[in-house]
């Protein structure tokens, strides 16, 4: 089998770069150009099964940047290091698609994206939280089916979310940034549940309320749950922001879907193998009050049999971070890992990664995740914006 067709900029540069797939912007052309490099870009709008990615990195490269839709096991990233790479950079911020012990063990930097989808991913969910909650997809099919005669006090009746409780699992930054733009817009009491105790959550929670009852408003509430089932018995709406691992596979089952309250909404904007997908079809089709808003599918991009049959559920294909901003910005920090890989310079290491989207961009790296067990240098805090 021959690679897969593929797009070249910059034919003329010295090292070899493989891009999986078309990327947005600019500007991660401009860095990898000046970097001295050739971009090989693959024509195939399809997700590239692994013997086609390891065909691109025959013939040698320096480095590659891939989709989260790729597995980069143990096998592909040996192809790439026998082909001469140097980094794999990974076009998202979730990196389960990638064996980061074999490649560090192939001494090989994964690099990553964050900072730029944090609000972006979080708006998502905020959007499919009112999509279920006010039943909007039910409404937009309603109105184009014709069926919509006029009025009525009943009609399509949903569930208010101002002073409600929010479920978090997973208070990451991604649902961190959903929980504030829940309390703040809506006034909703926060419980949630993570291995890390949140304390900037918390206290921003508890500074929010200070406001509130300055102002002679009802107090908001933010407290960290010992497990997930009390997060599950108690809010109204569960957003699910942990990432994928092999303890987290399934993290919501049947048995604990049987907990959450009969109208309560689920959120999933994170991974879909977090949810048994199966057990949501049941426990969907058997409470017509509970709600689903879901971004992501356990085996992605098919649906398990009867999901898109449920009036209860409203799905999106995989939109967390698609607005044109963010994925122009993920491309912009995938070919700033790149270059900064090739040039020996040290790892960013702050959360903060907007001075890598203008000029001068910093001599770093923005995100390696396995930077430490690596043991690549990291930035002085002396070097970045404070
Ligand atoms: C990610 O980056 O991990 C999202 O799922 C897609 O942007």
């Amino acid at each position: 089998m021959g690679p897969p067709e593929c797009r070249t900029i910059n034919p003329g540069g010295s090292h070899r770069v493989v891009i999986t797939k078309e990327l947005p912007g600019e500007r991660w052309l401009a860095l990898l150009t000046t970097a001295g490099c050739r971009i090989d870009i693959c024509a195939s709008p399809e997700p590239l099964p692994s013997d086609h990615i390891r065909a691109l990195l025959d013939g040698g490269c320096v480095a590659a940047i891939g989709q989260l839709t790729e597995t980069w096991d143990e096998q592909t990233l040996t192809a790439l290091k026998d082909a001469g790479g140097a980094v794999y950079a990974n076009y998202a911020v979730g990196y389960d698609n990638v064996d980061i012990a074999a490649a560090t063990r192939l001494s090989l930097p994964v690099g990553t994206t964050p900072g730029v989808l944090t609000e972006t991913t979080a708006e998502l969910a905020v959007a499919l939280t009112f999509a279920a909650a006010r039943r909007i997809a039910e409404g937009d099919k309603f109105m184009r089916d014709g069926r919509y005669t006029g009025w009525l006090p009943a009609l399509l009746l949903g569930r208010l979310l101002w002073h409600g409780t929010l479920g978090i699992i997973g208070a990451g930054r991604i649902g961190m940034a959903y929980a504030r733009m829940l309390v703040e817009g809506h006034k909703m009491d926060v419980v949630y549940h993570d291995p890390a105790r949140n304390k900037a959550l918390e206290e921003y929670v508890a500074d929010y309320s200070r406001f509130l009852q300055e102002h002679g408003r009802k107090p908001v509430h933010c407290r960290r749950a010992d497990s997930v089932e009390e997060v599950l018995r108690q809010a109204d709406v569960v957003s699910l922001h942990a990432v994928l691992t092999e303890s987290t596979r399934h993290l919501i089952d049947g048995p604990r879907l049987a907990l959450m309250k009969d109208d309560a909404i689920l959120i999933n904007s994170s991974r879909g193998p977090l949810v048994d997908e199966a057990a949501l079809v049941e426990h969907c089709r058997s409470h017509a009050q509970f709600r689903a808003g879901l971004d992501v599918y356990e085996d992605e991009p098919a649906l398990q049999p009867g999901l898109a049959d449920l009036p209860n559920v409203v799905i999106v294909p995989h939109l967390g971070s698609a607005t044109g901003w963010t994925r122009k910005a993920m491309a912009t920090l995938a070919a700033a890992n790149v270059v900064a890989v090739l040039n020996h310079w040290p790892v960013w290491g702050a959360a903060d990664v907007r001075s890598f989207l203008t000029d001068p961009a910093p001599k770093a790296a923005p995100s390696i995740v396995n930077a430490a067990d690596l043991g690549l240098p990291g930035c002085p805090a002396t070097a970045r914006p404070a």
